[in-house]
């Protein structure tokens, strides 16, 4: 028996950075996120044969190789549904997972495969210990608990993670989707990955969360993204392009700040991540095509854009920007795509 999700990658507008302290996995503030749909991870899982062990029973393939240094992370994630799936009590698993993007492109991983592995195992329960009114979150519940931004990796639509008093159906232990009508001038965004620095990031995201708990800015920061939630799900209702972009702007260098100022304190950023920041700037004053950057843990810059303007983007990527980027890699994708059952 077996089942099989492709699941996209996500990238956030409204950043989760912080951890509630007490629960698993619950955010500090609430997020808000685009799924990548020409990154995403092909995952299966497979049942082989039983387990009277009384501890979580796998085996894993990553791109067809056994990858020992993941075993941990899906150790905790299996202790974590242990409770209320018999289908990881009772059954040894075989998850095989490949990721369509090359490998070491610092591009992470984990909430496509995170989001894929969940779908696979809430699909498998459900064949074999179908529970009639199993809640429709429940997968992206259990994604969370593999790794917390794969929560929001389950939808089309933007996928919003977090309680908010504003926002009907909200939640910290699954993502949402964004039920307003979006704008024509936000609704398809394209987004170019330009990698900067295809290296292992220096401080985990993990860690950089756990940071938080000791960081004096930490709580005027929760207050600010919570603030920038409601405004960002404004702009993609009224299509103000220009309040939109300074929000997501504002959010990833607020993302790195809060590294700047954790103690220790310490920059994923790179110089190349700064220069391609201030071409985009200068890009954005001269031709008025509302290109705009985020960023995610690490030093790579994500140019979000209105898929009309792909090919002027892509003149400015290749002849100004790919200097910044690794051995001149750089990936698109478009953006607001669900992930799919392979079998
Ligand atoms: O899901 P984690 O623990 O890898 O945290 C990811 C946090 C950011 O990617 C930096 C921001 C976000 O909201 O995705």
């Amino acid at each position: 028996m077996k089942a099989a999700y492709r699941c996209p990658s996500n990238i956030a507008l409204v950043k989760y950075w912080g951890k509630k302290e007490g629960g698993t996995q619950l955010p500090a503030n609430p997020s808000i996120s685009l799924t990548l749909g020409d990154l995403y991870a092909d995952t299966s899982v497979e049942i082989v044969s039983g387990n009277v062990s009384g501890k979580p029973a796998f085996d894993f393939l990553f791109q067809d190789q056994p990858k020992p240094s993941f075993t941990p992370k899906l150790d905790v994630f299996f202790r974590r549904i242990w409770d209320g799936y018999e289908l990881v009590r009772n059954h040894r698993l075989l998850i095989r997972s490949t990721n369509n993007f090359p490998h070491g492109t610092g591009i992470a991983s984990s909430a496509a495969g995170f989001g894929a592995l969940a779908l696979c195992i809430y699909d498998l329960q459900q064949q074999l210990y179908p529970l009639p009114d199993s809640p429709h979150h429940e997968a992206s519940r259990i994604a969370r608990l593999g790794s917390g931004s794969a929560c929001r990796s389950l939808f089309a639509a933007p996928a919003i993670w977090g309680e908010h008093e504003k926002i009907a159906g909200s939640s910290d232990e699954y993502a949402i989707p964004f039920s307003g009508e979006i704008a024509p001038e936000l609704q398809i965004l394209m987004d170019a990955v330009l990698i900067v620095d295809a290296g292992e990031k220096k401080v985990s995201s993990s860690e950089g969360h756990g940071l938080l708990q000791q960081n004096p800015y930490a709580s005027a920061r929760y207050g600010v993204a919570k603030d920038n939630l409601i405004k960002i799900c404004n702009a993609l209702e009224t299509g103000s392009l220009h309040r939109f972009i300074s929000i997501v702007e504002s959010e990833a260098l607020q993302l790195h700040a809060m590294m700047m100022v954790s103690n220790p304190y310490y920059i994923l950023m790179r110089p190349g991540t700064l220069s391609i920041i201030e071409n985009v700037w200068a890009f954005r004053e001269n031709t008025g095509v509302p290109l705009m950057f985020t960023l995610d843990a690490g030093a790579n810059v994500h140019l979000l854009f209105p898929k009309m303007y792909t090919s002027e983007v892509t003149n400015f990527i290749e002849g100004n920007l790919l200097l910044y980027c690794q051995n001149r890699q750089y990936l698109c994708s478009t953006t607001g795509v669900a992930p799919q059952k392979l079998h």
